[in-house]
């Protein structure tokens, strides 16, 4: 039986110096915004914090999970496009599951 739908986002703030991270590059600021977004289209996907998935340097990072595609450099403008994918990536895990 595989997991639920959710939507994974890096808040880890790297402390060194001049190391980049997603909360250094905003992710704490984009959560709200997504959740509404999630929420505005009936979805029930949880949005789920997370320290580092792996792509610091590409932050803020996104995932959709189990097994979802990676978003990297993620600016507010981009939240809707990700939010088209988290839908036809219920679509596919809802018929995978049937
Ligand atoms: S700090 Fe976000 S992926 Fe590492």
């Amino acid at each position: 039986m595989s997991r639920p739908v959710r939507l994974i986002v890096c808040i880890n703030r790297r402390l060194g110096a001049g190391q980049r991270s997603c909360a250094g590059s905003g992710s704490l600021d984009l959560i709200s915004s997504i959740e509404a977004m999630i929420a505005a289209e009936r979805l029930e996907v949880p949005v789920v914090k997370r320290e580092c998935l792996g792509h610091c340097e590409s932050g803020p990072v996104m995932r959709i999970a189990p097994g979802g595609p990676f978003f990297t450099d993620i600016s507010e403008a981009q939240l809707v496009e990700i939010v088209t994918r988290l839908k036809s990536f219920i679509e596919n895990h809802d018929a995978n599951r049937a």
